[in-house]
This record gives structure tokens, C-alpha cells and sequence, in this order.
């Protein structure tokens, strides 16, 4: 029997937030305590599928989107459930509170969310702490989605993402740097090319500096771009140097929900509604960058045909967050036993990207 569905029914008894906060509390503890690791890695019973991306080996393409576990209070638990990478963060620099609550909306039908968090942050410090008191189990890449503090002007923003790029390039497998979330004022507008090409550029000379290997960094971006912007963000991202693009970060646009009653609550919408959103944007983005740099999809994967999808249609790896909400843990599992055998089994052809 599926357990998903009745502890789903449980959690949607609560408001959003407070059943979120329940369920990484609850995982924290069991990846606290080894054999309630083991049951869950049990019950998750994820496959290997290895591909090798941005000089790491990823034990499978499925990771966990940055916003999950902001503070990166439960990774071993996450770990369990058979993640090939997790994104923690956004992280900022100091602490900050986020927005006033309600921030967080389900719409269950639409298989949805809708989301204003603002960046609810520990801080930088706290979360280097934590990563350096408790590590990850072997295996599962770590990534570190960074952003900037709600105060913070754009036009000081470039301190900021310098600082948490020296706290966390020791720490983590790669960086992301997030200036796509329609949650914090102006942070969008960092996207546009001048913006964004002294942003990337200041990075890129200081990963150079603090570590002798190379730290993979990442950019976020918007589904709400043109395709015209969106294409000048990838030229400036190519041109800065960067290792690969995440596309995308939720929608302020209102796609099929229009007529709901939440649809009026400010924030980014995320799931079943944004998955042609992403597509598309992941469509243009692999047109334009022509295997210049790789791209990893998230944005309304909810079934693993949806991830088949995004992983045929060129993305190296994808990302969930909604469908995790909607599906369950076990979708981690369902995405990888449905993709085709690695290379290197009869009859398949290798490809440079996977390892056999
Ligand atoms: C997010 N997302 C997000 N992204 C990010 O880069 N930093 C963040 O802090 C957050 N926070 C966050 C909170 C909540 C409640 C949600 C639902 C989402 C966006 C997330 O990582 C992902 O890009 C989108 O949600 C699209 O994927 P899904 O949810 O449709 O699978």
C-alpha cells in the first residue's frame, strides 16, 4: 500500500507552512538516527543511475530544488530519500525573517503552489556550521543556492554573493546563484545583461582566487523572461564564464490558474501550471546555448514522464519541489526506474554526459 496519499491527506489538514516545517523536522530526525536512515533509504529504493556533470559524479539526475530545505536542517533525511543532489538555500547572508505569514498557498488541484517566503534565511554562518558539524552521506551532491538580503540595494548585491561564495565554496559540490525569485524587491533585475555580466564576471574572478579547485557555479533564472532577455542572460551567463543555467525559478504569471480564488496572492506559482513554462524554457535555452553550457530543468516536473521529458529533450538533470509535495517522496524513485538503461548495457550506444 502506498503511504503517500494518507499522510498527505494529514498534512493538507494543516496550514502549508506549518505542515512543511512538520515534514523536514521529521525527516531531520530520521536522518539523525542511522537505522531510520537505512529504513528510508530502503523504502525509497532509488537505483543507481550516475552521470557525471560539472566534474562531479551525480548518483541519478533527480535533485531537490533550492526553497525545500532553506537552512539545510534535514539533508541526511532528504539524502535518504534518494536524491542525486540537493540545493540548499536560498541562503543570504544574515539572517532576515522572510515575509509576513500566510506565505505559502496550495492549490490542489492544480496540483500548485504559490509562494511569497522572501528569503526566511538562518543566516550564512549558521548554515556553514551546520554543513561543516554534520557533512552529507558519500555520494549525493551538494549544492548551495545563494541570494541576497532583502535590504540590500542591487547595486550592492555584488559584495554580497562575493562574501557567500567565499563562506560556502569550501563547502559545497556547486553554487547557484539565485536572482530569480519574485519574492524579494528588484532581485529580478539583476538578470538583465549589464547587471548580470558584472555580477557573474565579479564571481568568476573570485572563485579563481579562493580555492584552487574549480568551484562550478550556477545561474538561476526566471520563467517570466522575453525570450529575448532570456536570451541575453544566457550570452552574458556564457560570457561570465559560468558552469551551467537552472531553469526555472517560479512564475508571477497566472498560467491556466487564473480563476482561483488564491490566484490573486502575491508570489511565485510553481507546479502542474508551470511545467509548458519551463519547457519552453528550456526549449529556447538549449536552442540558443548549443551545447555551450548545460542545463539543469525544474518547474512543474510532477510524474516521471514529465522528467523523461525535460532529460530527452536535452536537460542534464532535473529538479522537484512542487511534485514532491503532490506525489511523494517515492516520485525520486518512480523518475529513475523509468529512464532508459546507462550506456554500457547491450544494445545502447554510450553518451559522453553518463557514466557507464
Ligand atoms: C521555491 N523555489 C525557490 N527557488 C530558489 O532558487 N530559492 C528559494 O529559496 C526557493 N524557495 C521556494 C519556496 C517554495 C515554497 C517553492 C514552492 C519554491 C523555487 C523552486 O526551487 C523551483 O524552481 C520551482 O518551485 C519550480 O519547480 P516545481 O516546484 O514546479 O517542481
Amino acid at each position: 500500500m502506498e503511504l503517500y496519499p494518507v499522510l498527505r491527506r494529514w498534512l493538507f489538514h494543516l496550514p502549508p507552512e506549518r505542515a512543511h516545517n512538520l515534514t523536514l523536522r521529521l525527516l531531520g530526525l530520521m536522518g539523525r538516527i542511522p537505522p531510520a536512515a537505512a529504513l528510508l533509504r530502503r523504502l525509497a529504493a532509488v537505483p543507481p543511475h550516475p552521470v557525471k556533470a560539472f566534474g562531479r559524479v551525480f548518483p541519478n539526475p533527480v535533485g531537490l530544488a533550492a526553497g525545500y530545505d532553506k537552512d539545510g536542517v534535514a539533508l541526511r533525511g532528504l539524502a535518504a530519500l534518494g536524491f542525486g543532489h540537493l540545493e540548499v538555500g536560498t541562503v543570504t547572508l544574515r539572517p532576515q525573517p522572510g515575509n509576513p505569514k500566510p506565505r505559502l498557498f496550495r492549490l490542489p488541484a492544480e496540483q500548485a503552489i504559490i509562494n511569497r517566503m522572501g528569503f526566511p534565511s538562518g543566516g550564512a554562518s549558521a548554515l556553514a556550521r551546520r554543513l561543516r558539524k554534520s557533512g552529507l552521506p558519500r555520494g549525493v551532491v551538494l549544492g548551495v543556492n545563494i541570494g541576497r538580503n532583502k535590504e540590500t540595494p542591487n547595486e550592492r548585491a555584488v559584495e554580497e554573493y562575493l562574501a557567500l561564495l567565499d563562506i560556502f565554496a569550501p563547502l559545497a559540490d556547486y553554487l547557484t546563484v539565485n536572482i530569480s525569485s519574485p519574492n524579494t524587491a528588484g532581485l529580478r533585475d539583476l538578470q538583465h545583461r549589464t547587471a548580470l555580466e558584472t555580477l557573474l564576471g565579479a564571481l568568476h574572478a573570485r572563485r579563481q582566487r579562493v580555492s584552487d579547485r574549480a568551484m562550478p557555479i550556477l545561474v538561476k533564472l526566471s520563467p517570466d523572461l522575453t525570450p529575448a532577455q532570456l536570451d541575453a542572460a544566457l550570452e552574458a551567463v556564457v560570457r561570465s564564464g559560468m558552469d551551467g543555467v537552472i531553469l526555472t525559478n517560479t512564475t508571477v504569471a497566472r498560467p491556466g490558474v487564473r480563476s482561483h480564488p488564491l490566484a490573486v496572492e502575491r508570489g511565485g506559482l510553481s507546479g502542474a501550471p508551470l511545467c509548458k513554462m519551463s519547457e519552453e524554457a528550456l526549449r529556447r535555452a538549449l536552442r540558443t546555448l548549443n551545447g555551450r553550457l548545460p542545463v539543469i530543468s525544474a518547474g512543474g516536473i510532477l510524474t516521471p514522464e514529465d522528467a523523461r521529458r525535460r532529460l530527452d529533450m536535452g536537460a542534464l538533470l532535473v529538479q522537484v519541489y512542487t511534485g514532491l509535495v503532490y506525489r511523494g517522496p517515492l516520485l525520486v524513485r518512480d523518475i529513475v526506474q523509468g529512464l532508459p538503461p546507462k550506456p554500457g548495457s547491450p544494445g545502447v550506444s554510450s553518451s559522453p554526459e553518463v557514466v557507464s
